[in-house]
């Protein structure tokens, strides 16, 4: 039996409402295709400068990756221009985007010193403008959604208004990270604030909570606890791509998949690293394949030493020759 309802953002039905969240140098084409296989209900691109993309710098561009296989996929935009932005949107929907997310809730430096991600937390009026300038400028049935934070500090938890106004100049669906900018990513994120956004927003107008879900059973109790029509995990998701098919199984009422086996683990790297050769760019790939030879091997034992050894290889057939003997000593009738 289902256990909840599909995610709606206007007309896209996202089922199971289960999103990965965006994060910068992590959620590449590789990453997100893989995630998709294992069932997420949307993907959105890292966080794309609108300036950068108006600009037409390349590396920038690369990054605005269409999912494969026809696959519905966000792209995330950020800046404070609103003709910028409106660009940046239209170049997303050109490059197939099914939705586009703006950034309120980037809290690094240079971002910040900018005034743009986090900062326009505390310049409501403007970003109202730019989700206005952003939702003129894509099809009237796109979703323009927006993603922040619990507020600025402490001291100024303005999610649930800033949801409100955000939404009243055309936000389809708001996602709060329930952390605050000072915070960063120390500390927890508080569900609390989350919940307090679900109740300000009219019923039809989605809320993704976001913020330390990194199982199968935070994802029910975030749920639970703060009435969220959908739940986006990020950091939960980093070498563990199965967490999304786990909550898609618990979701329909199926039962607990339990940890992946090294079987699993062998067949996910694989399958990454494949994906990465057919989608990095060669100057990044070596460094990716040594990041997702790391991901899934974490954990096992003498993992430590093995990442040390491939760092010293600098032909990627070797790392991967290097990967399949691990696993072949962890199991030897895997490989
Ligand atoms: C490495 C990294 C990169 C991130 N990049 C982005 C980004 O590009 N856009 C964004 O909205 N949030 C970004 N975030 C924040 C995440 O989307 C998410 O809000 C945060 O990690 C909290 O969720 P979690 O506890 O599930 O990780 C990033 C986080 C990390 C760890």
């Amino acid at each position: 039996m289902r256990l909840v309802r599909p995610l709606q953002i206007g007309p896209l039905h996202i089922d199971p409402p289960v999103l990965l969240a965006p994060m910068a140098a992590v959620t590449d084409l590789p990453f997100r295709t893989l995630v998709e296989e294992m069932g997420v209900g949307l993907t959105i691109t890292e966080f794309l400068s609108a300036h950068a993309l108006t600009k037409g710098a390349a590396k920038t561009l690369a990054k605005m990756t269409p999912s494969l296989g026809g696959r519905r996929f966000g792209v995330q935009i950020f800046g404070r221009e609103e003709e910028a932005l409106a660009d940046a949107a239209r170049m997303a929907v050109a490059s197939g985007a099914s939705l586009v997310d703006i950034n309120m809730g980037c809290p690094a430096k240079r971002v910040v010193a900018g005034a743009c991600g986090s900062a326009l937390m505390r310049e409501p009026e403007l970003a109202q403008r730019l989700v206005r300038a952003v939702r003129g400028a894509v099809p009237a049935q796109l979703p323009v959604t927006v993603k922040h934070r619990a507020g600025w500090d402490e001291r100024h938890l303005n999610a649930p208004e800033f949801a409100v106004a955000l939404v009243e100049a055309g936000a389809a669906m708001i996602t709060v990270h329930g952390r605050t900018r000072t915070q960063g990513f120390r500390g927890q994120a508080s569900w609390e604030i989350i919940r307090r956004v679900r109740e300000a927003l009219p019923a039809p107008i989605p809320v993704v909570g976001n913020g330390d879900v990194l199982t199968v059973e935070d994802d029910a109790r975030m749920r639970a606890e703060t009435g969220c029509d959908g739940v986006m995990i990020g950091r939960g998701a980093i070498g563990n791509p199965w967490l999304f098919r786990a909550i898609a199984v618990r979701l329909q009422g199926g039962p607990d998949l339990g940890p992946p086996t090294i079987r699993d683990r062998l067949d996910v790297m694989r399958r990454h690293l494949e994906l990465m050769q057919k989608h990095t760019s060669p100057q990044r790939l070596i460094h990716e394949i040594r990041k997702g030879c790391a991901w899934y091997t974490k954990g096992l034992p003498g993992c430590a030493q093995f990442r040390e050894r491939t760092q010293h290889f600098t032909e990627i057939d070797s790392v991967i020759v290097l990967a399949e003997q691990f696993f072949h000593e962890q199991l030897p009738q895997a490989a």
